[in-house]
């Protein structure tokens, strides 16, 4: 939470963490820091099963939120914590992973791209603050992480 305060706008109250940990435990990861053993960074994942054209069901890894601390940024830790949750979150049988970013966050959205996601639409004011969101997508079947 304390990282999520000091890195994003968008911050959650305690219980809607907890919720997330006890449903989806896998797919929450952090990473410390070798030396200290500081908490510098979390990703955590929300599966959904929705109902898509053609009544087919398809069961999203929704990334609902990743974050590394300033200082710890630009050495692959933030990268790391994707790929494990999202290995992690192929655990619970996710045919898609899905995110919303805004559209001013480049540096995400470069990280985001590096990983194969494609943007498949912008939702307009998504934030509270009237910021649009693009919507990315990829397929758990090209999700091919190296080791
Ligand atoms: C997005 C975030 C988690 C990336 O974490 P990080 O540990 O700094 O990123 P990494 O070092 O793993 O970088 C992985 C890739 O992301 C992209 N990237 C990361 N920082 C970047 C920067 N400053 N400029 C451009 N691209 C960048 C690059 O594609 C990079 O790959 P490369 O090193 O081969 O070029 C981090 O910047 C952050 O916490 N931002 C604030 C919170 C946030 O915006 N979360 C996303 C909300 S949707």
């Amino acid at each position: 939470m304390n990282i999520n305060e000091r890195t994003l706008p968008e911050n959650y109250p305690q219980f809607f963490y907890e919720s997330i940990i006890e449903r989806f435990p896998e797919s929450f990861l952090v990473a410390h820091d070798e030396r200290t053993g500081q908490i510098i960074g979390y990703v955590m994942f929300r599966v959904e099963r929705n109902l898509e054209s053609g009544l087919k069901f398809v069961k999203k890894g929704h990334l609902v939120s990743i974050a590394v601390l300033k200082e710890f940024q630009r050495q692959r830790t933030g990268e790391k914590l994707l790929i494990q949750g999202m290995k992690h979150a192929k655990n619970y049988g996710v045919d898609l992973y899905v995110l919303e970013v805004r559209i001013s966050n480049t540096v995400a959205i470069a990280l985001y791209k590096k990983l194969k996601f494609i943007i498949e639409k912008t939702i307009p004011e998504y934030y509270r603050d009237g910021e649009d969101a693009y919507y990315m997508v990829l397929r758990a079947s090209d999700f091919k992480p190296a080791d």
